[in-house]
């Protein structure tokens, strides 16, 4: 048993492998206790003492003094007296605005239930995972809201949600409703989160929290390329390996905010969930909402264990489908090879390149469809350019048949172009305000998935190709922000509803799509990574990670995503060099050990490619090949940070610990500069290990002690090692 009550006590105690989370009914308020290392089982009450400081905030009227802005809340409301940010915001039928919580009911259940009409983490049944459901409720305004609680035990991860129900007469609106909140008696924490922009996305920060509200989120109608939807806070000394590290991850696609405030009692209050900004929900009588999940972890052994955490649930219990524990196809994709510019004949001679390479699948990416030959036409014309491919997809399909290589495919379904004929025959499929221009972002527009109609046209025009059979692999594009967000189909009092609406359609969307093609990989993409985030990834096991497909820029932009996602969902692919977005020049040993830390490809033209680099291809896709597997499943160790040294390091350890891989690239120069060796972590101590390339032995000990010597003078270049343990 994971979840205890204790009715003497009043006491829930939630017990993963290594954290216990602990909450306290105190008249009638869900107090939160504790949430750090596990304890014993016993009466926690000690842990709840208030000191009385009002400071100008209100006491609750028959509460022995309680002053609820100096109380630590579960589910903090707004309205009665705290005046830190709350979790939930509801308006009256009287146009009040408050909401007062009191304990009513709860009951504990095995497993997890899903949530309806959202992507969440799910239980397998061999899993320990019970779910504790608390309901809270407005004895006034008849709300209620059921809090759920899962404990996957084994995985030490908390994943939380909210369901608001209505059980008045009257409809209410919702101003905010969070998925979780947590108060901690101290604000002694550093913040970490991503930040960056297109194409150098997920970059790591890190502060002291401060007093005043620190707020990381997106309004843009996707998670986006500027925050990504997390938050971690830890002890101000916490490192990789030490410290206590708290993680919150919203499962969510859309507009989110994750905040964290310290307070003037010096406490800290975390919160995740939809963007209140760009949110709001009219409930009518009977009617419930649910929130997205927030998944929760806390390690009291650094940043590694707890994103070893994350990575381990998403990787596992979020992910789906046919692809999850395995490697992926090596593929190869068109993008960087042609642009715009390719026809049968081009694409003929590609795969018979990738054929000889080993290369395992053909993605053709834009360009396939419409009259496109550049960014500013066709967007929902889901039909072959038969000027470009005269015998349809079926002609390079045939060939690439012949060849024992699967086809993929370039959709970015949920736009549309103002100059396509599905903008000319609907030009109301698109979001916009009527009468106000309509924003273009690369030309296009973004199709209403809060319309059930659109998302039917959707499906119905990807089907239609899927439904061949000739497609293996799709990556499903997304290039814009959501501007002027409406839904002339619905009420004025329900256009703040139309985001939230947008991705319930998406998701339902994709569902069915993954549910009818469940033999087809999907991988997401959003200019890169513009839609990097766990909601996706329960419909699609992998992202192009970033349009920026420089070697050296991708080491900040892969080591920040690792923070949080596993490296099976980070798309890493040896481009060009000199690199199209940076010039850079990159050893191709170099662009090969950063995207193999990935699921694994090319982003080239193979036929352009030098005989040497030919075979640099063979040699590094039979890697790939060989250790994927160990790698999609592997743990995956930060050794050296680019965005603080001259330098990134890290390795992989397969599950067994019988397989390390290790990269390092040197990223600047200086003259005279330290002798560098990597201390690995993860091995076995006692185990020894024979390095593939250079056939010499060490013991686990060795390598994690004193670590492997890394004699480099040269920028840009790297070095790559794989030990296997000698049985
Ligand atoms: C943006 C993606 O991130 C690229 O990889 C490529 O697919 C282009 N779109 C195509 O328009």
């Amino acid at each position: 048993m994971a979840i205890h009550y204790s009715k003497e006590c009043a006491q829930f105690q939630i017990d993963a492998k290594s954290f216990s989370y602990v909450m306290q009914v105190k008249d009638g308020f869900l107090l939160h206790l504790y949430w750090g290392e596990k304890l014993d089982l016993r009466d926690h009450a000690y842990m709840f003492w208030e000191q009385g400081r009002a400071a100008f905030s209100p006491r609750m009227e028959n509460c022995r003094g309680f002053i609820l802005d100096d109380v630590p809340l579960e589910y903090p409301c707004w309205g009665r007296g705290d005046m830190r940010t709350p979790a939930l915001e509801i308006i009256n039928p009287d146009g009040s605005n408050i909401i007062d919580l009191r304990y009513e009911s709860h009951e504990i259940i095995d497993g997890k239930p899903g949530l309806k009409g959202l992507p969440a983490v799910y239980a397998e049944e061999s899993d320990k995972v019970q779910t504790l459901i608390i309901t809270l409720l407005d004895k006034i305004s008849n709300v209620a809201v059921k809090l759920y609680y899962t404990v996957f035990e084994d995985k030490d991860i908390l994943t939380r949600h909210a369901e608001i129900v209505n059980r008045s007469a009257d409809s209410v609106y919702i101003n905010r409703a969070m998925s979780a909140s947590v108060d901690f008696d101290s604000m002694h924490f550093d913040v970490i989160s991503n930040y960056g922009t297109h194409a150098r996305e997920r970059h790591i920060q890190r502060s002291p929290l401060k007093y005043g509200r620190f707020t990381l989120s997106s309004r843009r109608g996707a998670s986006s390329h500027v925050h990504n939807p997390f938050l971690i806070l830890t002890s101000p000394t916490a490192d990789e390996t030490s410290g206590d590290a708290y993680g919150f991850v919203l499962v969510y696609s859309g507009s989110f905010a994750a905040e964290v405030s310290g307070t003037q009692f010096h406490t800290a209050r975390a919160v995740i969930g939809l963007n209140p900004e760009e949110f709001g929900w009219k409930l009518d009588a009977g009617e419930s909402f649910t929130t997205p999940e927030a998944v929760m972890t806390y390690s009291p052994n650094g940043l590694e264990q707890m994103s070893a955490n994350f990575h381990n649930i998403f990787r596992t219990r979020l992910c789906r489908g046919k692809y999850r524990d395995v490697r992926r196809p090596v593929l190869l994709n068109s993008w960087e090879a042609c642009y715009f510019n390719f026809n049968e004949d081009r694409l003929k001679k590609i795969a018979d390149c990738c054929a000889d390479l080993g290369i395992e699948l053909l993605v053709i990416d834009d360009g396939w469809f419409g009259k496109r030959d550049t960014d500013n036409c066709s967007l929902g014309d889901w039909v072959v350019d038969r000027r470009k491919l005269p015998n349809g997809i079926e002609g390079i399909y045939n060939h690439l048949q012949k060849l024992g290589i699967k086809l993929g495919i370039w959709f970015e379904p949920e736009m549309v172009s103002p100059d396509s004929d599905l903008y000319r025959a609907h030009p109301d499929w698109c979001i916009h305000v009527p009468g106000r221009p309509r924003s273009e972002g690369r030309h296009q527009l973004i199709l209403n998935l809060s319309k059930p109609e659109v998302c039917d046209y959707i499906y119905d025009s990807l089907a239609k190709i899927l439904k061949t059979g000739m497609i293996a692999y799709v990556k499903w594009d997304y290039n814009r922000n959501m501007t002027e967000i409406a839904n002339e189909q619905l009420p004025p009092d329900r256009q703040r509803e139309v985001t939230h609406r947008y991705y319930l359609g998406l998701y339902g969307l994709l569902e069915r799509l993954v549910t009818d093609f469940p033999d087809i990989l999907f991988e997401s993409c959003s200019g890169g990574g513009g839609r990097y985030d766990a909601g996706l990834l329960y419909y699609m096991p992998q992202v192009w990670t970033s349009d920026n497909s420089d070697a050296i820029e991708r080491l900040r932009i892969q080591y920040g995503t690792s923070l949080v996602y596993p490296l099976s969902t980070m798309s890493a692919h040896v481009s060009a060099s000199p690199n199209h977005q940076t010039g850079h020049v990159t050893p191709f040993n170099t662009r090969f050990t950063v995207a193999l830390t990935g699921s694994f490809g090319y982003e080239l033209d193979p036929t352009a490619l030098s005989d040497e680099d030919k075979e640099n291809v063979r040699r590094t896709a039979a890697i790939y090949k060989e250790y994927g597997d160990r790698i999609v499943n592997g743990t995956y160790h930060r050794l050296r940070d680019p965005h603080m040294e001259d330098c990134a390091a890290w390795c992989i350890v397969s599950e067994d610990k019988s397989t390390c891989i290790a990269g390092y690239v040197l990223t600047h120069v200086r003259n005279y500069g330290p002798n560098e060796r990597i201390r690995l972590r993860g091995l076995k101590k006692d185990a020894v290990y024979r390095e593939k390339f250079s056939g010499k032995e060490y013991s686990g000990a060795q390598l994690c002690g004193y670590g492997i010597p890394a004699p480099l003078s040269l920028e840009y270049h790297s070095l790559l090692w794989i030990f296997e343990e000698v049985k």
